[in-house]
């Protein structure tokens, strides 16, 4: 059976907190992921029973994780890695609220993961991400977040954690 995971801050300031993706979720990052196509490699629209498949193979997946990030009990987006031979691979990454944009709440999210990835997989290797180039945005956020480029791809950028949490909370 699938993990069931939580991953809250030691900071009481911290208004985050990551809990795994469930079945009730399947609709909802459906519609995330659509509205946000523009900055996937996957830019065709998921259908609903597409979705549902995807659900399915993630549950029976140990090394596929996708969290449901909650900013004071409101569900915001979500960000998810998978265990990788050589690493963690980062993915599905998705602020879904416009109004929350640059708060730093993703950065909190993304410290979440890091703590976690770091404690459960000791010897993990590299943590990194394959991000659009055409995704200026995202390219500077994990810039910030202490990724550094180390792959060139045609149409993408291999990131990879510097390990290090050098972006701060304005
Ligand atoms: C990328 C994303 C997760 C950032 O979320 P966020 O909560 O706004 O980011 P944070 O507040 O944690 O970090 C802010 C930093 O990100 C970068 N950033 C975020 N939005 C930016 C924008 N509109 N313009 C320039 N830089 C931006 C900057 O480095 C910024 O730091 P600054 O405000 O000090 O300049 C969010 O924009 C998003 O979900 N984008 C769509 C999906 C996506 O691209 N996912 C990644 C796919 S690989």
């Amino acid at each position: 059976m699938k993990e069931n995971i939580t991953i809250r801050s030691n900071d009481n300031g911290s208004c985050i907190m990551l809990r795994s993706a469930k079945m009730k979720d399947s609709e909802k990052l459906r519609r995330w992921k659509n509205k946000n196509s523009k900055y996937f490699f996957h830019k065709n629209i998921i259908k609903k029973a597409q979705q549902i498949k995807w659900m399915k193979d993630y549950f029976s997946d140990k090394n596929n994780f996708m969290f449901i990030i909650k900013y004071k009990n409101t569900e915001i987006g979500c960000i998810g890695f998978r265990k990788r031979s050589d690493g963690a691979d980062i993915y599905n990454v998705i602020l879904a609220h416009n109004g929350l944009a640059r708060k730093g709440l993703m950065t909190e999210a993304l410290n979440l993961l890091f703590g976690f990835i770091k404690i459960r997989f000791k010897n993990i290797g590299k943590v990194y991400v394959k991000v659009l180039k055409s995704n200026k945005v995202a390219v500077l956020w994990y810039k910030k977040n202490c990724f550094k480029k180390t792959g060139n791809f045609k149409d993408a950028h291999f990131m990879v954690w510097q390990g290090c949490t050098c972006a701060k909370r304005s």
